[in-house]
């Protein structure tokens, strides 16, 4: 059985960051307690495996000890939060992805040449709660081509869009926003490792029988992954861990593709790498016996 690993899988390129980040600080720590404010990744194996480590979760900043330091995640945060932190004397390391970083410094430029910031995404999400707080909360947040037809008319809009939604739903979005303005400024914010792990996903599945996604059941993106392997493979399943690999279902493939979602760290893919060779192994003896 051939084991094929999509061309783009894992932890993108800003999480990768945030978690090598995190990992320096408590190298150089001395013993100060390390904190992240909030969950680095979606993914509980490797928020468990942090925390083994003596990373641990601060899910606000009232339960950041003063005397830590703090690893800011790769959603951002915003000014105030780096204002309360930096007046109580706490360290930080601030892993914002550039990406977001990115975002948040055209969303200003744009307030700051008069538009009406519009942000294309979910305003429950902390890149978002990130951004207003750049814009001292004068933007409108709207999530589908509904809510943007719901906003006042206005002169000057200039956009930016959540780093992970998809280009066509942000298209789809500011063509609705274009209804509203006279003028409609459009920043491209969008990352492109969401999209690269999802066209290496569907490459892949293409010349498989079985595809695993390596993911957290929870994880939209690793969800989104499974959804588009099954454009292509009728067998695209989710699973967290190597454990919940069923030998039977691999019973006669040749060809088995394996994808992971944008939390999912290389020591899990590599597990599921290993378990998958050891059921070859398995089934070829019971085959040959
Ligand atoms: Fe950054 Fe894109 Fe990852 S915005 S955190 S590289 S999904």
């Amino acid at each position: 059985m051939e084991i094929m690993l999509a061309d783009s899988l894992g932890f993108c390129m800003g999480v990768k960051r945030v978690v090598d980040m995190a990992y320096r600080a408590q190298a150089k720590s001395a013993g100060l307690p390390i904190m992240t404010l909030g969950p680095l990744i979606h993914n509980r194996q490797e928020t468990d495996r942090l925390a083994t480590d003596g990373i641990r979760v601060a899910e606000d900043p009232t339960q950041l000890s003063d005397d830590g330091i703090v690893v800011i995640r790769a959603h951002g945060v915003t000014p105030q939060v780096y204002e309360d932190l930096k007046s109580r004397g706490v360290r930080v390391m601030d892993g914002t992805c550039p990406y977001v970083h990115y975002s948040q410094r055209k969303a200003v430029e744009l307030k700051n040449a008069g538009y009406e910031v519009v942000i294309v995404g979910d305003q429950q999400h902390p890149e978002i709660i990130g951004i207003l707080g750049h814009l001292g909360g004068h933007a409108h947040v709207v999530k589908s081509v509904e809510e943007a037809r719901q906003l006042p008319p206005m002169e000057r809009i200039g956009t930016v869009a959540q780093t992970t939604i998809s280009p066509q739903k942000y298209q789809t979005v500011v063509a609705a926003l274009r209804e509203r303005a006279s003028e409609v400024k459009v920043c491209e914010t969008i990352c492109d490792a969401t999209e690269e792990n999802q066209a290496a996903v569907r490459r892949l599945a293409a010349e498989v029988e079985f595809l695993y996604v390596i993911g957290g059941r929870h994880s939209a993106n690793s969800n989104k992954l499974v959804e588009q392997a099954g454009l292509f493979c009728e067998r695209a399943r989710l699973i967290e861990t190597a454990e919940e690999i069923r030998p039977e279902e691999l019973r006669g493939l040749e060809r088995v593709g394996v994808s992971a979602g944008a939390s999912t760290p290389d020591w899990l893919i590599q597990r599921v790498v290993l378990r998958l060779r050891e059921i070859d192994r398995e089934l070829n003896a019971v085959t040959a016996a």
